[in-house]
């Protein structure tokens, strides 16, 4: 589990491979969860700040690295500004913060795809993140939808998001507590009562003070 002190909010991120409703399924949990009351945060990554959004825009449309090191530290540099500007802040009024990607996205994308070592990521990705792991992940796992318009990261070949698929499933195996599996393939419906209901555990627990 994460590092979550007792006052902290939930920290949920959402990770799978390009177009499989992750984004879908994240504005429908804002505002569910707002409906109960509680403050959200809907954050993506790269992203969900201005230097966070030229970097975005820079990794996804202006130009690839040729150095996979290089790439895993520009998304590492966009996720350190949102960890510490956004995440951090919001996490200790105690919202609950809702991540389109989070780290599993660099060691899924930078390690099992571009073939660095998991131990720098995760070094790296814990350096950023100042050890807050999530509290739960979502893994929306299956074969991706049709995309009409590429970025140049969307164009890479068939192999390349094999391997990102394996490294869902090893980042799973690694601590399954921390995961919710859920095939992308069935009714959104049913996967976002899927979703809520583990979210609910959640915060039914909190209110117990026994998490
Ligand atoms: P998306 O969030 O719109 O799917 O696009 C983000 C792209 O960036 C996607 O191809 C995954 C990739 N990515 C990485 O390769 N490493 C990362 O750490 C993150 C956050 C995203």
């Amino acid at each position: 589990m994460g590092n979550k002190r007792l006052d902290d909010g939930l920290l949920i991120s959402l990770e799978g491979v390009e177009a499989v409703g992750k984004t879908t399924q994240l504005w429908r949990l804002k505002r569910r969860i707002e409906a109960l009351g509680q403050e959200v945060l809907a954050v993506r990554e790269p992203g969900g700040t201005a230097f966070g959004e030229t970097l975005r825009d820079l990794i996804l449309h202006r130009v690839q690295a040729e150095s996979g090191l290089a790439e895993f530290l520009v998304f590492a540099a966009a996720r350190a500004e949102l960890m510490a500007t956004v995440i951090q802040p919001a996490l200790n009024r105690g919202a609950t913060v809702l991540m389109d990607r989070f780290v599993d996205s660099s060691l899924a994308y930078q390690a099992f795809g571009r073939g660095l070592s998991t131990a720098v990521v995760d070094q790296i990705n814990q350096l950023v993140i100042e050890n807050r792991m999530p509290d739960l992940t979502i893994w929306l796992k299956g074969e991706p939808f049709a995309i009409e318009e590429k970025d140049q990261l969307e164009r890479r070949d068939a192999a390349y998001f094999k391997r990102v698929e394996e490294g869902y499933q090893w980042l799973y195996q690694q601590n399954p507590t921390r995961w919710l599996v859920v095939d992308c393939r069935q009714d959104p419906d049913i996967i976002f009562d899927t979703l809520m209901s583990r979210i609910y555990r959640f915060f039914k627990k909190n209110t117990r003070g026994d998490d």
